[in-house]
């Protein structure tokens, strides 16, 4: 933990079970190695969607982008408030896009550029090799573009 960083007690129970549905491949096996975000990198990276789902990618060839949603699970879940290194001073989790937060969420809009069979090859992923999968969801530029542009 940095000075100014606050952890709290987190629930002694978890509220809901969520499935792995695969896991992201990437060279990345370490934090420091990882870009920031999913915009600072070209790196072809696989999505290994689990078999048992396979047939829940019908369809996403038709998706130059997809959201990607998955777990980061080497985060930790108890800070409130956080010092991030690029920041250098004190701000709460949820003004923070930091993996560490109470459901270490995380999600990336990503380019689609190949598919083969049960693996998804895309670029705009920013995390560790091996991190779980959780979803996947087309991205739709009228619907996930910005908030601002309504109709
Ligand atoms: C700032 S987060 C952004 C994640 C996502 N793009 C978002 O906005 O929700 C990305 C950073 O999380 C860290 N990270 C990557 N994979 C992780 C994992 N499996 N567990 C914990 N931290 C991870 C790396 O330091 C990486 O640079």
């Amino acid at each position: 933990m940095r000075p100014g960083e606050i952890p709290v007690e987190l629930p002694a129970d978890f509220d809901a079970g969520l499935y792995f549905i695969g896991r992201i491949r990437t060279p990345w096996k370490t934090r420091a190695e990882c870009p920031k975000n999913g915009r600072l990198t070209r790196e072809i990276c696989t999505i290994e969607v689990d078999p048992r789902y396979a047939a829940a990618l019908e369809g996403v060839e038709k998706f130059p982008r997809m959201v990607v949603v998955y777990f980061m699970d080497q985060a930790r879940r108890d800070l409130v408030r956080q010092v991030p290194r690029h920041l250098g001073e004190t701000r709460g989790t949820f003004a923070l896009r930091s993996p560490v937060r109470p459901n270490p969420i995380a999600l990336s809009v990503v380019e689609l550029v190949g598919i083969e069979g049960n693996r998804l090859s895309v670029i705009g992923i920013d995390c560790l090799d091996g991190t779980p999968l959780l979803d996947l969801k087309p991205h739709y530029e009228t619907v996930d573009g910005s908030p601002l542009q309504r109709t």
